[in-house]
């Protein structure tokens, strides 16, 4: 009573793009009755029979969505069986005191009488809370990380063998310079659970056929298993759409060892190798049993390995209107991974909301191809970012201080490439419609648009301006 559920769980279903029912509402609506005078006139025993069966009926619905339960549903048996049966439960944990601050002044509580009553009522139910709960959250985005399966913590690397859902065998798939620095650690936090270890090769060369041949080969899994993907997003990419391929499909957990892998290609499950004819062709939508972030991981990272996530996480900051790229690393990621996991429980198969993530993509693909991929990705965003911010400015008014602020972050300089096949790339990319192209674009920090049509000549000419 008083954490928050309600305001929380608004928040959280908007974020993720599924419907909510708050129980008292339902409450409200079936009884036509406030709850506070459904309480009076009832009592509690007969309240709660009445909230029971709105919340069964609620939870064995058959629609996706986030519910806030009254604080006290959990005391009845049968809502317990619904949630252990068809729920994700978490609690938003608030101490006694916050609780009764938010509380004493509300008219519609009936067991918020006097502070004494109050905790007493705190600590009768904590054991059921504790029994009841799959993840404990504290704010918006550990819902949101919690709804998506992500976990976000310095140390997590260490509890491994906890973390990785079920208590199946685990195949430990790295690559020769990520598990030379942290391919014991890994082993030893999976302890009993680590039935065999393979590797990838490092850096996109995981993404081959030939990699992920060998080890569709090797891996000696059956479908209880779990495959965990120790890397960056190369590695994760490849290891993941074996898992997703293997046995038709089996659990995996990535342990993304990189910033762009721990705010971006580890999370929303998309899982990809190349092939001749391009980058990332083919691939499956297999969503991670749980993304284990560890930001503790990012400290053996390379600079130049450093400035390819920050790129992303400027992105992110852009498309979630903070400039999330100030904070320490642990904030970082946590803030970033909940924003891509958001946007991917909106959009889990890419069909909608989830092109935001591209922005100033559309020109960084085609610097990459026109340095015919000798380009660092970072540094190929940074300058998609400003061509896609400029364009913002002509079209939205965007405030020219924000693309300044990006500037002295990630400080992007023209390249020197082949702008005959970047544009080429942009073109086939993009096909331009009616002389026009659709890109995504900022009307303001945290409102992206998608699909904009800008005209195909002003298109050519920014990306002019970011090749020397
Ligand atoms: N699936 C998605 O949604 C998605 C999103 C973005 C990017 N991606 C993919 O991710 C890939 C790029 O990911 P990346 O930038 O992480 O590249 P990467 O996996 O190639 O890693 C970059 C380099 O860092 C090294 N490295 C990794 N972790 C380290 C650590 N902790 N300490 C020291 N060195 C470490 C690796 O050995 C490698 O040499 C691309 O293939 C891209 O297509 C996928």
């Amino acid at each position: 009573m008083g954490a928050g559920k309600t305001t929380l769980g608004a928040g959280l279903a908007e974020r993720i793009g599924r419907p909510f029912v708050d129980l008292d509402a339902e409450l409200e609506a079936r009884a036509r009755l406030p709850v506070r005078e459904l309480f009076a006139q009832r009592g509690e025993a007969e309240f709660r029979t009445l909230e029971s069966a709105a919340a069964v009926d609620v939870l064995e619905s058959r629609r996706p969505g986030v519910v806030a339960l009254g604080g006290g549903a959990v005391k009845i048996e049968a809502v317990r069986r619904a949630l252990r049966e068809h729920a994700l439960t978490l609690l938003l944990e608030v101490e006694p005191e916050v609780a009764w601050e938010r509380v004493r002044t509300a008219e519609d509580r009936p067991l918020a009488r006097d502070p004494e009553r109050f905790r007493a009522l705190h600590a009768e139910r904590a054991p059921l809370y504790d029994e009841t709960a799959d993840i404990r959250v504290r704010d918006l985005d550990g819902a949101v990380l919690a709804a998506a399966g992500v976990h976000v913590e310095t140390g997590a690397f260490e509890r491994l063998a906890e973390l990785v859902p079920g208590e199946g065998p685990v195949a430990l798939v790295s690559e020769p310079r990520v598990a030379g620095i942290h391919g014991a650690e890994a082993q030893l936090a999976l302890g009993a659970r680590l039935d065999s270890t393979h590797e990838l090769p490092s850096g996109e060369a995981a993404k081959g056929i030939a990699a992920c041949a060998a080890l569709w080969e090797e891996l000696g899994l059956e479908r209880g298993g779990t495959l965990v993907a120790l890397g960056g997003g190369a590695l994760t990419d490849a290891a993941g759409f074996v898992a997703a391929t293997y046995l038709r499909g089996i659990a995996w957990a990535p342990v993304p060892t990189t910033l762009v892998g721990q705010v971006d290609a580890a999370i929303g499950g998309k899982t990809a190798i190349d092939v001749a004819a391009g980058k990332n062709l083919v691939g499956a939508f297999h969503w991670p049993a749980r993304v284990v972030a560890d930001p503790a991981l990012l400290a053996s990272l390379s600079p130049e390995e450093r400035r390819n996530g920050l790129a992303e996480v400027v992105k992110t900051g852009l498309l979630a209107g903070a400039p999330l790229w100030e904070l320490p690393d642990p904030d970082l990621v946590r803030a970033c991974a909940a924003h891509k996991a958001a946007v991917c429980l909106r959009d889990p198969l890419d069909r909608g909301p989830r092109a935001s993530l591209n922005l100033g993509h559309t020109f960084a693909h085609a610097l990459e191809a026109g340095a015919g991929y000798a380009l660092a990705h970072g540094d190929a965003v940074a300058l998609g970012l400003t061509a896609a911010l400029r364009v913002s400015e002509r079209l939205y008014g965007l405030d020219p201080e924000i693309r300044a602020d990006v500037e002295r972050t990630l400080r992007p300089r023209p390249v020197a490439v082949d702008g005959a096949r970047a544009w080429a790339a942009l073109r086939r990319d993009k096909k331009a419609l009616g002389g026009e192209m659709r890109l995504v674009l900022l009307e303001a920090p945290g409102r992206p648009r998608t699909g904009v049509a800008v005209a195909e000549e002003d298109v050519r000419a920014e990306l002019r301006a970011l090749i020397t």
